[in-house]
């Protein structure tokens, strides 16, 4: 082979120096091309137990990592030769337009992992046109998600406590503010075992010990953030002291029975949903009360370990009660192709949680944007490859579900 000296105009063209980016947050930001990416940022900037409350789930955390698995498991079938110039990511939800085909979770705590919590997530649907929720745990009040939000789309979730006259107050505080929809959240009759917070101890606030000041030191700016901004405060409860499980054990309800879910029903002047359906029967049962809608869920994994996978009993679900209810699916939720197959498979909506939290650890309000650009850049390539041009065209031909796990056949029903 013969070679030659490198000559300087050979060279220019391939020398390509970017202008850096000064704004280090968004050359931050910039750098995440995936949720995961967002997640790993995230957790360099935050301390360890607000972290890992976002994280974590329940017990060993296998529901998270099946709901995970269950996704990656899939085989997108193409439809070539389409026309997919343009495509339309939007249709009706729970009887109102939305942009994407995912909206955000109703998450408590949210000013806890960053301190622009819920306001950051309202701001961030508003400018995306998908829907916020807002837990009955949440750091903001109805009131001002409603003013960060004042012409998109807003949703309560709704815990019973043992309280009820006070869980219902918030319900009619709701109402007067404009919210459209009503989620009632099923899956926390006792709280699940999160056992990072229990190993972090992981206290509400967070506790000055000599573990978390040293998990400090390289995480300044959360610190800063979180001692010079308003002190953590809950929209709907009085200050708390003490662990989440405690808070939530004493606090909800855990008698609430299908009767009660009809009363509230009755109270509820807009769209209702149950959220945290996790068998057939449970879906048909909650239809026939009359419900507008239900949401596929094991809490993100955070309530019962080795719960069933929601997107896994989607189909069945979806052939079930599908035309007499929309169903919203979440628990899992990484990618954008993970809510295109959800779609394709039946449900009308997806929920995400971490993926919006990681994002808001990761950077703020402008980390939640990055987060959902991130996933409707996903859904969008996803469908186009799938030669699809609007949420109406995915059906469940475009996705195969491959089993990892599947039940083993029963040999002999006891007697
Ligand atoms: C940190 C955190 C807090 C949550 N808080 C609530 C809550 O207050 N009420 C509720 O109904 N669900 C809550 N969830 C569950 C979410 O609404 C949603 O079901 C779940 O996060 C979906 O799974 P994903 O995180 O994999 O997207 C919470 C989830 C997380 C991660």
């Amino acid at each position: 082979m013969k070679r030659q000296f490198p000559k300087v105009h050979d060279l220019a063209p391939l020398m390509k120096f970017k202008k850096p980016e000064i704004n280090g947050k968004k050359r931050r930001l910039d750098s995440a091309l995936t949720i995961e990416d967002l997640r790993k940022i995230a957790k360099r900037r935050t301390p360890r137990p607000a972290f890992d409350y976002t994280d974590g789930s329940a017990e060993a955390e296998i529901s998270i990592s099946r709901a995970r698995e269950a996704f990656t498991d899939i085989q997108f079938n193409p439809a070539i030769l389409r026309d997919v110039s343009t495509v339309n990511t939007g249709w009706d939800v729970l009887g109102a337009p939305v942009a994407l085909p995912f909206g955000i979770a109703p998450t408590g705590f949210t000013r806890m992992m960053q301190t622009e919590g819920e306001i950051a997530g309202a701001h961030a649907a508003a400018r995306a046109g998908i829907p916020f929720s807002l837990s009955t745990m949440g750091t903001a009040s109805i009131e001002d998600v409603k003013a960060a939000n004042p012409n998109g789309r807003n949703w309560f979730q709704l815990y019973m406590w043992k309280e009820r006259e006070r869980s219902m107050a918030l319900v009619d505080r709701a109402a007067a503010a404009g919210y459209d929809t009503l989620l009632v959240t099923v899956d926390v009759p006792v709280a699940g075992a999160r056992l990072r917070d229990k190993r972090n101890g992981m206290s509400i606030p967070p506790a000055l010990t000599p573990g978390t000041v040293i998990n400090a030191l390289p995480r300044p700016q959360w610190w800063i953030d979180f001692l010079t901004t308003e002190p953590l405060a809950f929209a709907s409860l009085d200050r708390w002291s003490g662990t989440v499980a405690e808070l939530l054990d004493t606090m909800f309800d855990p008698t609430v029975t299908f009767e009660d879910l009809a009363w509230i029903r009755d109270q509820w002047p807009g769209k209702i949903v149950v959220k945290g359906i996790q068998t057939v029967a449970d879906a048909k049962a909650v239809v026939d009360l009359g419900v507008d809608g239900i949401v596929l869920s094991n809490h993100g994994g955070r309530q019962l370990d080795r719960a069933p996978i929601p997107f896994h009993l989607l189909p069945e679900v979806a052939t079930e009660v599908g035309n007499d209810t929309e169903i919203v699916l979440d628990t899992g939720i990484m990618s954008g192709a993970d809510i295109v197959a959800s779609i394709a498979l039946g449900a009308r909506f997806t929920l995400i949680g971490r993926a919006y939290l990681y994002g808001l650890m990761a950077g703020g309000e402008a980390g939640v944007d990055r987060a959902i650009e991130i996933l409707r850049e996903q859904v969008e390539r996803t469908m186009r490859l799938l030669g699809v041009v609007a949420l109406e065209e995915l059906t469940p031909a475009h996705v195969t579900q491959l089993t990892r796990l599947a039940p083993r056949a029963r040999t002999a029903e006891r007697v």
